[in-house]
């Protein structure tokens, strides 16, 4: 057939149709016949199109491209997609995290950062932020904090009396406030924000050495930001600003990239180090932990369909490789629970069978059946047997990628070391990393935001967590608030 040449439409069974625009009636002005089943099936798969949306991070649009490395860190991590040489295909999906799936792009929030790398050894997922930390430490106040981000129960409005309500009773929540009201709260584009872990993982050598390390992905295309007004002025101009900035560049060759550095803690300093390293309200401070470099993120393609290639795509923090392992912190072990049951509910059992999210490695699992299944299964289906079925490594028993722990079990905070405090690199971010105008757009969006709507008692508790991160900024956002 001619490129040119018009395909015939068939219906889903691959049936030629007779006529994209008339159903079957009786005398072209008669009534419409049930047995018109092609239109029933257009109008029966219409109203079945729509997916539930992710919970938090609804709002989002990523591609494809690939991760190479580029520098030996087979000292630290065994992992094959990080050994010399390596290049492996993966997909980015970037996000805001309140907002539902229309919400304008240019919102100030949090950008999900989330990388799914198709190693030799099976999925390896990074589902990660465009911030070093966190808003809450236990991952019993993540709903909570979610809720307070979205939509109030009587009015359905976003609410800001709720948001500082919350943030001011939660005062681990100060760092990543900090770093949300700051100009990093609304990223120019996707292509210019880092990406970070945010959480302590663990790295395994093929000598079975352990280390603990945070992943940063510095963007080569330079961080840049928008105002709260241009922000503003595009939310209402074009919603999509940051879905369509994407999908340009990659569509014109304009290739964005990451440079992944890493923060590499022996594995012995976690237990003296001076804060818990594990806390995700905190970084590990430069100085201490210097960034070593490992290799290049790169985007290279466009999805073609949207909806099969990125909003079915399912990340989850629990897949990961060997030479790559879990922390200690709380959060990090609440989200290993998290991702592959809100999959199912959202994509179904089978959603690692959707294109988009089956590993390029070879998958002899014991799984079977199920809504959905597109995979024939082959017997036999239990182990142990004798029947050739697939046989588990004993050489990875016992797991390397472990820590050893004791105690009662207790609902407790972290124990408390010589400097855990909830304001500290907050105040230090404030004081040390921002410019007099950075300080000065930081005022300005506070001011901003807590005059819409914030009421006491919410208020004054927002300006005391204001001047506990630091007493002048705090004085200075009160005397914006209340002018006085
Ligand atoms: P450094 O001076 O080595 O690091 C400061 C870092 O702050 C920079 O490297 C940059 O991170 C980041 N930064 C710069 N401007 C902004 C901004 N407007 N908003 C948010 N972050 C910004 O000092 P330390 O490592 O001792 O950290 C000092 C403080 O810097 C911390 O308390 C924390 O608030 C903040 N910070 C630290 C990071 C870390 O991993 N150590 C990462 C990000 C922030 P980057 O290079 O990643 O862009
Ligand atoms: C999405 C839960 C903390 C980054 C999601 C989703 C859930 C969830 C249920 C929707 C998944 C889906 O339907 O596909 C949680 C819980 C957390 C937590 C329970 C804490 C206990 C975090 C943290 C980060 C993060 C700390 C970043 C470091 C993301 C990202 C997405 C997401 C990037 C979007 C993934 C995508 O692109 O599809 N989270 N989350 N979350 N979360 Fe979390």
């Amino acid at each position: 057939m001619a490129d040119n040449e018009q395909k015939p439409t068939t219906n889903d069974a691959g049936i030629p149709v007779s006529s994209d625009e008339h159903s079957l009636t009786i005398g072209p002005d008669g009534p419409i016949l049930l047995h018109d089943h092609y239109l029933i099936e257009q109008m029966a798969q219409f109203n079945r199109e729509r997916i539930p949306e992710r919970q938090p991070h609804a709002k989002g649009g990523g591609g494809f491209g690939h991760f190479e490395v580029t520098h030996d860190v087979s000292a630290y991590t065994k992992a094959a997609v990080f050994q010399p040489g390596a290049k492996t295909d993966v997909l980015m999906r970037f996000s805001t995290v309140a907002g539902e799936r229309g919400s304008p792009d240019t919102w100030r929030d949090p950008r999900g950062f989330s990388i799914k790398f198709y190693t030799s050894q099976g999925n390896y997922d990074l589902v990660g932020n465009n911030t070093p930390v966190f808003f809450v430490r236990d991952p019993m106040k993540f709903q909570h904090f979610i809720r307070s981000q979205k939509r109030r129960a009587d009015t359905n409005l976003r609410d800001h009396d709720m948001q500082w309500d919350f943030w001011s009773l939660s005062p681990e929540s100060a760092h990543q406030v900090t770093w949300l009201m700051g100009d990093r709260g609304i990223p120019k584009t996707w292509r210019h924000m880092n990406g970070y872990s945010s959480h302590t993982f663990m790295w395994v050598n093929a000598q079975g050495e352990k280390f603990w390390v945070k992943y940063h992905f510095k963007t080569d295309q330079g961080i840049d930001f928008l105002t709260q007004e241009e922000a503003d002025k595009l939310a209402g101009q074009d919603a999509d600003y940051h879905t369509r900035d994407l999908y340009e560049a990659l569509k014109n060759g304009d290739h964005p990239s990451w440079t992944l550095q890493m923060q590499i803690m022996p594995f012995k300093d976690a237990e003296t180090y001076r804060f818990n390293p594990f806390d995700l309200t905190k970084v590990w401070p430069h100085g201490d932990y210097p960034l070593i470099t490992v290799g290049k993120l790169t985007l290279t393609r466009n999805p073609t369909d949207y909806h099969t290639e990125i909003e079915q795509a399912a990340f989850e923090p629990n897949s990961l490789v060997p030479g790559i392992g879990a922390s200690p912190d709380k959060m990090l072990l609440g989200r290993i629970f998290a991702y592959a049951d809100a999959h199912r509910a959202r994509l179904g059992v089978n959603y690692k069978q959707i294109p988009v999210n089956r590993p390029h490695a070879p998958v002899n699992s014991y799984s079977k059946d199920g809504a959905m299944r597109m995979d024939n299964v082959t017997d036999p289906v239990y182990a142990p047997n004798s029947k050739g079925g697939p046989k588990a490594d004993p050489s990875l028993n016992p797991p390397v990628d472990t820590w050893a722990t004791s105690g009662d079990m207790v609902r407790s905070a972290y124990t408390l070391r010589r400097d855990d405090d909830d304001f500290g690199q907050a105040g230090t971010m404030v004081r040390e990393v921002l410019d007099d105008a950075a300080r000065d757009r930081l005022v300005s969006n506070v001011v901003g935001h807590l005059k819409d709507g914030v009421t006491e008692p919410v208020l004054e508790r927002s300006l005391q967590y204001w001047r506990n991160i630091d007493q002048n900024i705090g004085d200075r956002i009160a005397q914006g608030v209340k002018g006085n």
